[in-house]
């Protein structure tokens, strides 16, 4: 087969792959990334979970909401866990927007000052300082891994008597810890906020939560669905959201409100492109450009901007009709790795499509030599190509997004398209913040 020939049945395959994603979309249906041979890889490698993790679900009795009357109306006041981190900040950008609630956010500080200096610095990052926060924020010297959130219990009940809605979005983040060193933040920190939430009132749970914690094998990830608990293909990330999550329905079926809230993979601000460069995808973006090469890997790519994922989170959270809900807040615009290869070219970047096996190969020769690699901390992820190609059956994957877009509908938030245009404000970002080296011929704005 001709060069020409091959482009043109690749051509001819991508477009029949885009036919099938196209009328999958046309039934209501959003249809993701099988990016298993990466993520799988990810998971495999530190899958170093308790035996047994449904044990870990346990719900301490006296978490029980005593009263289960909710409040009607917008809360006037609100706890919300993680907004020194990049989902947090804009999800109070929104809570600042869309509510005009007294907003308390538990903070990882000495003091208040110290708290404010925290937020204010993250909201700076992201590119938000212009937000007029001062008089509505409350920073809360605390710590999600210590019993109380860190708070005495004179604290912890008051805070208890003022909520009237709690966003839990703090967490660590981390795909290569173990599951014991993420455990106390992300498990017994979602163990704590229950607490606080039954306390007093029932106050109004959103928890964020991730599309992870669905099993690897599964391909419909619904809504509604409960996902089940996979045993060794998994990580100490996704195992310790896993056991937050039924941590959290486990106090709905005891009568708290909650609503759950996974996204996919996050990418910047459709508006600014400010994003988080710790998320995988753009040491993914550096790495290969380091390398001068990116894998023919069969994987479409997820990136949903923040500005959505914030915008839609908070207007859900709003809406009575959501209490108990399921959402998933994903992008269902998604490119394949060849597209973002392209992108990459038009912005100036060399790139060669290389077979996934020659691109290992390369990335180990890189890590051998030295560390200066973004993916030299998440090497062990990547698996020989025959394994690597195993696991990452079955190819596509199928997300239902159905509670998301009718809660959304006849509402001006519409997600913006992943082209060329949006990728270049990321670049754009990573460049100015000295994160990318610039090509030579950037059009760098
Ligand atoms: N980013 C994604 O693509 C993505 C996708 C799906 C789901 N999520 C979920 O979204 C949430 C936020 O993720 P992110 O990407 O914004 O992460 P991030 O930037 O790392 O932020 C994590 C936040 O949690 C806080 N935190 C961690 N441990 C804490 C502790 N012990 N006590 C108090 N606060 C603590 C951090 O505080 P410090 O600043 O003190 O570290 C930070 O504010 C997480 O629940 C994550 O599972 C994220």
């Amino acid at each position: 087969m001709s060069d020409q020939q091959d482009l043109n049945a690749q051509r001819d395959q991508l477009s029949a792959a885009k036919r099938a994603l196209l009328e999958k979309r046309l039934r209501g249906e959003r249809v993701m990334p099988d990016s298993r041979p990466l993520h799988v890889a990810q998971n495999l490698s530190s899958a170093t979970g308790p035996a047994d993790l449904r044990a870990e679900v346990t719900l301490d009795a006296a978490i029980y909401p005593a009263d289960r009357s909710v409040r009607a109306g917008l809360p006037g006041q609100i706890l919300l866990t993680g907004a020194t981190g990049f989902l947090g900040a804009f999800l109070l950008r929104e809570l600042l927007e869309q509510t005009t609630a007294m907003i308390f956010c538990l903070v990882r500080c000495r003091d208040l000052e110290q708290g404010r200096a925290r937020i204010e610095q993250v909201l700076q990052s992201y590119g938000l300082q212009h937000l007029d926060w001062r008089d509505r924020v409350m920073p809360l010297p605390g710590d999600l891994a210590q019993p109380l959130l860190g708070l005495s219990e004179q604290q912890f009940g008051e805070l208890a008597q003022r909520v009237e809605a709690i966003y839990h979005c703090g967490a660590m983040v981390n795909n290569v810890a173990p599951y014991a060193t993420l455990k106390p933040s992300n498990v017994d920190g979602t163990h704590e906020v229950l607490r606080l939430a039954c306390q007093t009132t029932a106050k109004p749970l959103h928890l964020i939560s991730t599309l992870s914690v669905f099993p690897r094998s599964q391909t419909l990830l619904a809504e509604d669905d409960t996902p089940e608990l996979e045993v060794g293909v998994t990580n100490g990330y996704t195992e310790s959201k896993w056991v937050a999550e039924q941590l959290a329905l486990a106090a709905r079926s005891r009568g708290l409100p909650v609503t759950v809230y996974r996204p996919g993979s996050i990418a910047g601000d459709s508006q600014t492109g400010a994003l988080s460069p710790k998320e995988f995808m753009f040491s993914m973006i550096k790495g290969c450009i380091q390398l001068g090469a990116i894998p023919d890997l069969p994987v479409l790519v997820d990136m949903t901007p923040i500005d959505y994922v914030s915008k839609v989170i908070v207007y859900l959270s709003l809406q009575p009709a959501s209490r108990d809900k399921v959402f998933h807040p994903v992008n269902p615009e998604l490119c394949t790795m060849g597209e973002l290869g392209d992108m990459l070219r038009s912005y100036g970047y060399t790139l060669a499509t290389v077979p996934y096996a020659e691109w290992r190969a390369r990335l180990l020769a890189a890590v051998a030599q030295s560390d200066t690699n973004a993916l030299f901390p998440f090497v062990s992820l990547f698996l020989p190509a025959e394994i690597a190609e195993q696991l990452s059956r079955p190819r596509s994957l199928t997300i239902d997004c159905r509670n998301t877009t009718a809660a959304l509908s006849g509402t001006s938030i519409v997600y913006p398209p992943l082209d060329a245009e949006l990728l270049k404000k990321y670049i754009d970002y990573l460049v100015r913040t000295d994160f990318l080296t610039p090509p030579d011929d950037a059009r760098v704005a």
